[in-house]
């Protein structure tokens, strides 16, 4: 392919290892941007790179968001490129009692989940907005609703959807935000958070869809995304059952 422009212009996807962020990959290489593959997984992301159609254009940065210095390290690694999109989508959430679950994973779940795509975009934000760049935050419908069982998850992506949309708000018509709310997707995500397969599978959205939305989304100039029929169907459920009723169903589907 010959350089473009368009590809020394770059995208940092974090947590392409899998998942949502393959198919982000996949997506968003047509475009003709150079991507950078963020993850801990190397021989996931190399399998990641192995699916793209000009692996040689691309590269690999490993770094564990909750390590001392990930986030700095993954940062420094990508401070000389010409960055024009930054997808904040590595996260993960667990299934199980707060009571019971250690608190250190836990805390995790917010430094990978938020913390970390807060960071990011504020070292970041300087040189997107130099390049008319955009930002997609890989939310969650769970930031919709407090969810008994995965408490954390909850509070983490509604913290994450909350952040975003201001942030859209605060950057409007300066730079491209999509803020993306998923509900039950077919990722490494279930088998990552130990919940069994069952609750929420009727609502189910593959995962070419939900990226597709997000970058329909994108190219009408950002916003909130809630992909696909079953995953607005759950999202207007959301918004019409009063919380005592939503709580107590949540908890009969989630409990361990
Ligand atoms: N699947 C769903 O039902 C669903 C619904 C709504 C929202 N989401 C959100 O979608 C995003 C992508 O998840 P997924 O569903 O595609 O699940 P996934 O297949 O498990 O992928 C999660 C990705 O996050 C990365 N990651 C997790 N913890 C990390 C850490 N400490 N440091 C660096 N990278 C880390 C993983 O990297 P390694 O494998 O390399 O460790 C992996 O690439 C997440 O933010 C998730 O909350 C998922």
């Amino acid at each position: 392919m010959p350089e473009t422009p368009e590809n020394r212009r770059s995208i940092l996807i974090t947590g392409a290892s899998g998942g949502f962020g393959l198919e982000f990959a996949k997506q968003l290489e047509p475009l003709g941007y150079r991507l950078i593959l963020h993850g801990r997984d190397k021989p996931r992301l190399q399998m990641t790179m192995g699916a793209l159609k000009y692996p040689d254009r691309h590269s690999i940065v490993l770094a564990d968001l909750n390590a001392r210095h990930g986030l700095s390290d993954l940062i420094a690694a990508v401070e000389c490129e010409h960055l024009a999109g930054l997808v904040n989508n590595a996260g993960f959430g667990i299934w199980g009692t707060f009571e019971q679950t250690g608190i250190v994973p836990q805390i995790d779940i917010i430094k990978t989940d938020l913390k970390a795509p807060m960071a990011l975009t504020h070292a970041l934000l300087p040189g997107l907005l130099k390049q008319h760049g955009f930002i997609i935050n890989v939310s969650s419908l769970a930031g919709e609703y407090p969810l008994p069982y995965m408490s954390a998850y909850a509070a983490a992506k509604a913290g994450l959807t909350y952040w975003s949309e201001a942030l859209r708000t605060e950057l409007n018509g300066r730079i491209r935000i999509v803020t993306l709310a998923p509900g039950p997707s077919p990722t490494g995500f279930r088998e990552v958070s130990g919940m069994p397969s069952g609750p929420g599978s009727f609502f189910r959205t593959s995962i070419p869809v939900i990226i597709r939305a997000c970058l329909h989304t994108l190219k009408k100039g950002g916003g909130y995304c809630v992909p696909g029929w079953r995953h607005k169907l759950l999202y207007t459920m959301q918004k019409v059952t009063p919380r005592s009723i939503g709580l107590r169903l949540m908890a009969r589907q989630l409990s361990p």
